[in-house]
This record gives C-alpha cells, sequence and structure tokens, in this order.
C-alpha cells in the first residue's frame, strides 16, 4: 500500500485534476449537509495555496450518460464557493472546449467546478477514451473521493494511470483511519453491523468472523440470525430463506473463534411507527415485532466496547429512525464515544444510516474517525480491493 500524497510534489504552476465526491443531499433547492463539501476543502485549499489551478471533476446523481439539466453541478457550486470562501467558477462541459476554455481563463490558485462526468456514458464505462479526453486538460491528478472509489470509472480508476496519480487529504486520511480499523488494528476489535437485511451484508458478515473478536449483530439482521437459532421472531423483520446462511456464518464464527453477539433481550410492539406500545421481552410474541435490543443486550453491549480497544461500525441497531426504537443504538453509541473519547477505544464507523444515527445520538464527534462514504466503506470492509484506491498505488 503506497500512494503519493500532496506533501510528493511541489503543485506550483500545475493544472491539478482533483476528482471530489459532492454527491450531496438537497432539500428544498438547497444542499442540506455539508459534510462532503467540508471533507474536501483541505485538498482544494492546499493545492490553490500551492499555486495550482485546481480543477474538480465530480458526477451527480445518476443520470445514466445522459445530459440532465436537474443533475448539473452547478447547483453544488454556491454551496461550495460559500464553504470554502472562495470563488468557484464552473464549466458547462467536463471535457472538450468548454473546459478547456475554462482552465485557460484561470490563473494560479483559481478553483474550477467542471460539470457532472456522469453525463457521459463513457465515465460509468470506464472508457479509455473519456479517460483520455479528461486527462489531456491537466497535468496531475488528484483523487478525494474516497466514497466514489468503488467505482472503476475513467474519473476514479482510468485517469489515475494516464498521470502522475495522488492521494487527496481526505483521501488519505479514509485510508489511514480504515487501515487502523481492520488492516493492522490494536485487539480487540469489535465489529457492529446492523440493518435491515442481511442478504445485503452476507459478503461483510463473512469476511469480518475471520478478522475481528467480536461481531455484534444488530437491526433486522438480527431476527434472521435469531430465527436461524430457533428463536421465535414473530411479525419481525426477518429473511426466513436465509436461515441456512446465517447457519453456516456462525458455524465459521466458532471455528475461527469470533464471538457473534445478538440480542439477549428485544424491545417489541405491535405496530410499526413512532412512539408505539411497546414492551421488553425475552421471547417475541407470534402477533408482535422486534424493533430493537433491550437494556440488557446495551449492557452486554457495553461490556464488550470495554474489553475491545478498537470498533468499527456499520447499520443501526433497530428502527433507529422511529423513537423510542432508537435507544440501543444511542446507548451504544454513547458508550462508544465515551470510551474513545477516554483514549480506551479507536472507533470507526461509515455508512449513510450509521453517520445519520450517530449524529442524532450526539455521539458522532466524539468518534475517532466518521467516513464520508456508504457503498465504498461497506465494499472495504467485505475486504474488496476498491479500484479508485489501486489506481493510485505506486
Ligand atoms: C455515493 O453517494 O454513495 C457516492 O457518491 C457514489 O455514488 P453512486 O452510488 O451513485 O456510485
Ligand atoms: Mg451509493
Amino acid at each position: 500500500m503506497g500512494w503519493k500524497t500532496l506533501d510528493s510534489l511541489n503543485f506550483a504552476g500545475k493544472t491539478a485534476l482533483v476528482r471530489v465526491d459532492i454527491n450531496v443531499p438537497f432539500e428544498n433547492g438547497e444542499v442540506s449537509d455539508f459534510t462532503r463539501i467540508d471533507a474536501v476543502l483541505p485538498t482544494i485549499r492546499d493545492l490553490s495555496e500551492a499555486g495550482a489551478k485546481v480543477v474538480l471533476m465530480a458526477h451527480f446523481g445518476r443520470p445514466k450518460g445522459q445530459v440532465v439539466p436537474e443533475m448539473s453541478l452547478e447547483a453544488v457550486r454556491p454551496a461550495l464557493s460559500a464553504r470554502l470562501g472562495k470563488p468557484v467558477s464552473f464549466a458547462s462541459d467536463c471535457i472538450g472546449k468548454p473546459a478547456k476554455d475554462a482552465i485557460l481563463a484561470m490563473q494560479p490558485g483559481d478553483v474550477l467546478l467542471l460539470e457532472n462526468t456522469r453525463f457521459y456514458a463513457g465515465e460509468e464505462k470506464n472508457d479509455p477514451m473519456m479517460a483520455a479526453s479528461l486527462a489531456a486538460l491537466g497535468d496531475v491528478y488528484v483523487n478525494d473521493a474516497f466514497s466514489a472509489a468503488h467505482r472503476a470509472h475513467a474519473s476514479t480508476e482510468g485517469i489515475a494511470k494516464l498521470l502522475p496519480a495522488f492521494a487527496g487529504r481526505l483521501m488519505a486520511a479514509e485510508l489511514k483511519a480504515l487501515d487502523a480499523a481492520l488492516g493492522n488494528p490494536q485487539r480487540p476489535v469489535v465489529a457492529v453491523v446492523g440493518g435491515a437485511k442481511v442478504s445485503t451484508k452476507l459478503e461483510l458478515l463473512g469476511n469480518l468472523v475471520s478478522k475481528v473478536e467480536y461481531l455484534v449483530i444488530g437491526g433486522g439482521m438480527a431476527n434472521t440470525f435469531l430465527a436461524a437459532q430457533g428463536h421465535p421472531v414473530g411479525k419481525s423483520l426477518c429473511e426466513h430463506d436465509l436461515a441456512d446462511t446465517a447457519r453456516e456464518i456462525l458455524e465459521k464464527a466458532d471455528v475461527v473463534g469470533c464471538r457473534i453477539v445478538l440480542p439477549v433481550d428485544l424491545v417489541v410492539a405491535r405496530e410499526f411507527r413512532a412512539n408505539a406500545p411497546h414492551e421488553v421481552v425475552t421471547v417475541c410474541p407470534d402477533d408482535a415485532m422486534i424493533l430493537d435490543a433491550g437494556p440488557a443486550s446495551v449492557a452486554a453491549l457495553a461490556d464488550i466496547f470495554e474489553d475491545a480497544h478498537t470498533l468499527i461500525w456499520n447499520g443501526p441497531l433497530g428502527a433507529f429512525e422511529m423513537e423510542p426504537f432508537d435507544a440501543a443504538t444511542n446507548a451504544a453509541a454513547r458508550t462508544a464515544a465515551e470510551l474513545t473519547k477516554a483514549g480506551k477505544l479507536v472507533s470507526v464507523a461509515g455508512g449513510g444510516d450509521t453517520v445519520a444515527a450517530l449524529n442524532r445520538a450526539g455521539a458522532a464527534d466524539d468518534f475517532t474517525y466518521i467516513s464520508t462514504a456508504g457503498g465504498a466503506f461497506l465494499e472495504w470492509m467485505e475486504g474488496k480491493e476498491l479500484p479508485g484506491v489501486k489506481a493510485l498505488e505506486d
């Protein structure tokens, strides 16, 4: 694992093509979360201050190779400029004459945003022609889009082979934090994997059992495991057809000495809505559904977090978007945050839902590292090589 960083070159006078991920959420026509924008500012600032022309390449939404005006990056430009505290100009195309003209008009230190790379089908196809058209615009390539590094696209992979390639500040920080969590971690390691469906996280569970000492399974996924062990789950969300797979994972964990941690008590309700009447049980009644882990489970988790030195977290433990079924997720998040603050735990989390849950619990700021990535974080946890990262390696 070796890649060049922004400290590896004097960027003065260079035109730096910088891949960022500013695929940000909008509400009522305004950017509603600045996390991804703020995360790429250090790279933009460092290159600008070094005297490079900073040319930003990015995707927005999934226009599938068509020009979709509603997915123009022009909509993100004002927010980017405001957060950066500096003008950001815009090119109406990411390749060709509009892009070239806009770059010619730049002074060293200026920042330009190119139009959505996914307006061309060649982007997602990683078409060599598309990569060459992008590479023709600059002298060097900087990838700061860890959260898009699971995509082998022209702007994330192809171009890295055509120009001297560097990891941006965010990319470098993500890779360092993730390596500290799973690459070369302080043991014991506890992984918390939650969310609705086992089917979407099978590879993840399979990979983790051989890498961590404790694997905590929460949310709807836990129901599938409980059912596979013969526990009643009533009307809970549960993938009964995955019972054999769940048992295989439990057996594999047993063989390699990974402890799989499932809820020992359950918060159940008869309706799937916020503040539905609920009770704590150890056996789910036939007419009820499991919406959260109970207090005894939370206490058991706290003990495991105390014992662990590294925590890696993806997915909520219950129906965290509805009160009070966010209780287990919140309590566990706060315990992790306190242990981290006390210097006893390295805690890393990623994934859109997970970060939202940790923010709601008021715990995110105290985690060691919160990844900006969703899909890329998961694929990395699955042990997969990310093409965008691989292409940066010397
Ligand atoms: C994301 O928002 O997850 C990244 O920007 C990648 O987007 P994609 O899932 O559309 O490839
Ligand atoms: Mg995604």
